[in-house]
């Protein structure tokens, strides 16, 4: 969008009444009236001119266009050319009115009023004194015209002049009544017209001031500066002696500023009728002779005041602000209507500056109490972060010490699972090397023994102890096999799972699906074995079943294990936790966790049970790694002397 460029001619100069460009204007108007004037006559009355119609009409035309080019011209002109064009105008229109008159009967000419007109027009359009400076030059141009046409320089029609009083000192008298005329007439113009001009210029240099108030008053943000300053103002332009402003953002009327010989008095509460008058009107009241008695608190303000002048003050929307009451200098016999609405229009602006003001105190007041607010809510929000800070370093305090303690008891169990391993290993080698060994060489000597009897009574007994012998290791390989089975680290999972079973001697149908791609490592070996054992433990111990399937797979790079009866079921606890004095349940979660694995029941009553637990390919413990026990086969020779030692 494009804005519009301020008018600057448009705005009158300091000093000026009226703007160049205006005057400009309201002369072009004259002198259009002028050419009208002279054209009307030259056509109307052709008896009375002494030129052709013709050549009337093109001076006319040459005079008009450079007047009337001039008006918009001045818009874009600087000042300087623009008043000397309008200067120059002025005395092309004398030399254009004397020429008309010298072309319509010279002194006689029924035209010599448009001399008259073009003074006082300039001297109201723009000044006296332009008036008179004009007054002067239109007299000199036609004391030109009537002295050359006294002196025959310039020709003259012969009705003309048998028109004329005569000749020498009537006509010398005739010419110097019509210049006094003019001047009579510029003198008066000009008189009425300072007379006024100076009214105007006061009343300019009044609104000058008001309007610096008014600058100063808006660029105050501190609302109790604004009373002072308007009726400091206002006394001094219009001389009032005292004034005083009431108001107050409540309503309840305080005094905001006092002009007075002293300090302002204290007032009671409340209004005087007249402040009542005032606001209900809506107007201005003039107090002619203030009683104390009616107004006691303007006779308060003002003790011993004739005249007052008390103007409301409104808010924007009409609300009452407060009243303004201000006592005219002694001398004054009357106050001008156009001071009384001056006063109005600054007074609306100086209450409405100061509604702004308190509106601003406000904000501001809110935006510091909302920073103190935010203040407040930082300091709450650091001391909960603090507080925050804490609780976390103890938590994770408390954490760090949860994961030592749940540490310190994987390495606990750990070593127990170890410590275990490493002890059936041991009893697993002393059984084997010590009583198997003992007791198949008392067997190996019986059977000589037996051999060497004739006696068939003796032979039944010596039989008889050879089978409970025989009996004897059998349950001695067992509890080797059961302690540590060497099938598992030779043959794999799978077998030592069934010879483990086959063992176990129940009537129990074991349906075994080995999927292991490949063997797990032997410790890896061992924890699935011992929790597989303790499950199918479980199964013979508990479950009733006929039949225990058990699966052998790989998954998530691990190997799965699930092992399935069709047994009386139970419901077994949320966490996979023994019940006091049982462990199995407990030790096969434990050491599948010890490996970095798990360990899942599933279970319901007289719905089977089904054990699954997964171990990682490379278990994160360590458990005794299986030491191969030599099996000895019943009835395999054994030399003594080895079993002895
Ligand atoms: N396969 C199953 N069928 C039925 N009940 C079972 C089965 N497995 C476990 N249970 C039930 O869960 C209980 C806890 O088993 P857990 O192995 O922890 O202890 P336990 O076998 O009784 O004793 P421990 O294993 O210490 O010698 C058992 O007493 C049994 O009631
Ligand atoms: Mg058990």
């Amino acid at each position: 969008m494009k804005l519009a460029r301020p008018r600057a001619r448009s705005r009158p100069e300091p000093g000026e009444l009226v703007s160049l460009e205006e005057r400009v204007g309201s002369l072009s108007f004259m002198r259009a009236g002028f050419a009208l004037a002279v054209l009307a006559l030259g056509s109307f009355a052709p008896d009375l001119r002494g030129v052709s119609m013709g050549l009337l009409t093109l001076v006319t035309c040459v005079y008009l266009v450079p007047a009337l080019a001039l008006a918009p011209a001045v818009r874009t002109l600087s000042r300087e050319p623009a008043v000397l064009a309008s200067g120059a105008l002025l005395l092309f229109d004398g030399l254009y009115l004397t020429w008309v008159i010298y072309a319509t009967g010279g002194v006689e000419s029924p035209l010599r009023f448009l001399l008259f007109v073009h003074v006082v027009a300039v001297t109201l359009i723009a000044s006296s004194r332009t008036g008179l400076k004009v007054a002067a030059w239109n007299s000199l141009l036609l004391l030109v015209v009537l002295y050359a046409q006294a002196g025959g320089i310039i020709g003259t029609k012969e009705t003309l002049i048998s028109a004329l009083p005569g000749q020498g000192e009537h006509f010398r008298l005739f010419a110097m009544l019509n210049v006094a005329a003019l001047w009579a007439v510029a003198l008066a113009t000009a008189a009425f017209s300072s007379v006024n001009e100076r009214e105007l210029r006061a009343q300019k240099v009044d609104l000058h001031q008001l309007s610096a108030m008014v600058r100063e008053i808006d660029a105050r943000t501190d609302a109790a500066d604004i009373p002072r300053i308007l009726l400091d103002k206002l006394c001094e332009v219009f001389g009032f002696t005292r004034g005083v402003i009431l108001a107050s953002p409540e309503q309840d009327l305080a005094v905001l500023a006092y002009r007075g010989e002293a300090e302002a008095p204290l007032i009671v509460p409340g209004l005087d009728p007249v402040m009542e008058r005032a606001w209900k009107d809506r107007h201005t009241q003039l107090v002619k002779d203030l009683d104390p008695g009616l107004d006691p608190r303007l006779g308060a303000l003002f003790p011993f005041a004739g005249r007052l002048v008390i103007v409301p003050l409104f808010l924007d929307r009409g609300q009452r602000l407060g009243i303004l009451a201000l006592e005219p200098p002694g001398n004054a016999d009357r106050i001008k209507r156009w001071t009384v609405t001056v006063i109005e229009q600054f007074a609306a602006h100086a209450a409405m500056a100061m509604q702004n003001a308190w509106l601003l105190d406000e904000i501001r007041h809110r935006l510091e109490e909302n920073r103190a607010l935010q203040r407040e809510l930082m300091a709450e929000n650091m001391s909960l972060e603090v507080a925050v800070d804490e609780r976390t370093s103890e938590l994770s305090d408390s954490l760090r010490s949860l994961r030592q303690v749940e540490d310190a008891r994987r390495k606990l169990v750990s070593r127990l699972v170890n410590a275990q391993e490493e002890e059936r290993l041991r009893i697993a080698g002393d059984i084997h090397d010590d009583p198997v060994q003992k007791v198949v060489a008392a067997s190996m000597r019986l059977q000589l023994i037996r051999k060497q009897v004739q006696d068939p009574d003796v032979r039944a007994s010596l039989d008889k102890l050879l089978e409970s012998i025989r009996a004897s290791i059998f349950s001695l390989r067992h509890m080797i096999f059961e302690l540590h089975p060497s099938v598992l680290e030779h043959e794999g999972l799978a077998p030592a799972l069934r010879e483990h079973m086959a063992k176990l001697e129940s009537d129990l149908e074991l349906e075994l699906q080995d999927d292991f791609e490949e063997q797990p490592s032997s410790e890896t070996r061992v924890l699935l074995f011992r929790i597989a054992q303790e499950a199918l433990g479980n199964v013979r111990k508990h479950a009733r079943a006929k039949k225990v399937q058990v699966h052998l797979g790989q998954e998530d790079g691990g190997y799965k294990v699930e092992i399935r009866d069709d047994g009386v079921g139970f419901t077994p606890p949320q966490v996979l936790s023994s019940a006091p004095g049982h462990l199995g349940l407990s030790s096969m979660r434990e050491r599948a966790e010890l490996a970095g694995g798990w360990c899942k029941v599933h279970s319901l009553p007289d719905c089977g049970t089904t054990v699954e637990f997964w171990l990682p390919a490379t278990a994160l413990t360590s458990v005794a790694k299986i030491e191969p026990v030599e099996e000895i086969e019943p009835g395999a020779d054994v030399h003594l002397g080895a079993a002895a030692s």
